[in-house]
């Protein structure tokens, strides 16, 4: 999915500068991949982005919709104040047992809570508990702008909205040309996503676009008010 050579190259020097050894991160995208999961989890640099904006909002409850294998799951975990926890969303069940596993490698299984099944519907579950501090959104797409609005119901005045996707290798600008229908839908998405997103009142809200390993894509960033 690299666009070019450059931005992984210079994605490699920013990871050697700023992130070093991470055994137990590289172990658990090797048990990713041998268990035949698709290497969409965010970079180890998003990653590591996710878990100081953890430490800029002081999270104590953080909630993540879509786990995959919990890579970006447990950059989250590490940007917890202590005695705060992780509640990570995934559909597929299968996935939920291989990201336990993973949880367990990283030593932050006691800060992780699993909640299997469609987001639309374990989102609402939700609704009794105290307010989340972050939220990261990162399934999948043509519920995004469902999700936009549940994730503003369950955060505190304050708390940081994280959504990944938004750009789509520039496919945002024209869903329609994009070269399949999954992803002409997934751009369709987005594109609602980030309209409804800049002129929701409860939040105020901007996206960036990102080049890099995973080649070009962007994060939307909102604060709620
Ligand atoms: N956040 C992960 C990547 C998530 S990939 C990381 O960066 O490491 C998107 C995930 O959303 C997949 O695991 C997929 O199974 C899950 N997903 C797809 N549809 C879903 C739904 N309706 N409800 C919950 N999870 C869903
Ligand atoms: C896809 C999903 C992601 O969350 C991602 O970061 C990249 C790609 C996808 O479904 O194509
Ligand atoms: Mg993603």
């Amino acid at each position: 999915m690299s666009d070019s050579p450059l931005f992984a190259a210079v994605d490699a020097y920013l990871e050697e500068t700023f992130l070093g050894q991470d055994s137990v991160l590289d172990q658990v995208l090797e048990s990713s991949q041998a268990a035949g999961m698709p290497d969409i989890q965010v970079s180890a640099l998003q990653g590591r982005f996710l878990m100081l904006m953890a430490r800029l909002t002081g999270a104590e409850r953080i909630l993540e919709i879509g786990t995959l294998a919990g890579y970006s799951t447990i950059w989250l975990a590490r940007g917890l104040k202590p005695g705060g926890q992780v509640t990570t969303l995934e559909l597929r069940q299968n996935q939920v047992e291989l990201s336990e596993k993973h949880f367990e490698i990283a030593g932050v299984v006691d800060r992780i809570r699993c909640v299997q099944g469609e987001a639309v519907r374990t989102l609402p579950r939700l609704a009794d508990e105290p307010p989340f501090d972050l939220i990261f959104i990162d399934a999948d797409k043509p519920n995004y702008p469902a999700y936009l609005d549940w994730s503003i119901k369950l955060a505190r005045p304050g708390a940081l909205i994280i959504t990944d996707n938004v750009v789509r290798a520039g496919n945002v600008l024209d869903p329609d040309g994009a070269p399949n229908q999954i992803e002409q839908d997934n751009a369709h998405a987005v594109r609602d996503f980030n309209a409804l997103l800049a002129k929701d009142d409860r939040v105020e809200a901007v996206a960036m676009q990102q080049i890099g390993a995973k080649g070009h894509d962007g994060f939307a960033l909102a604060v709620v008010k």
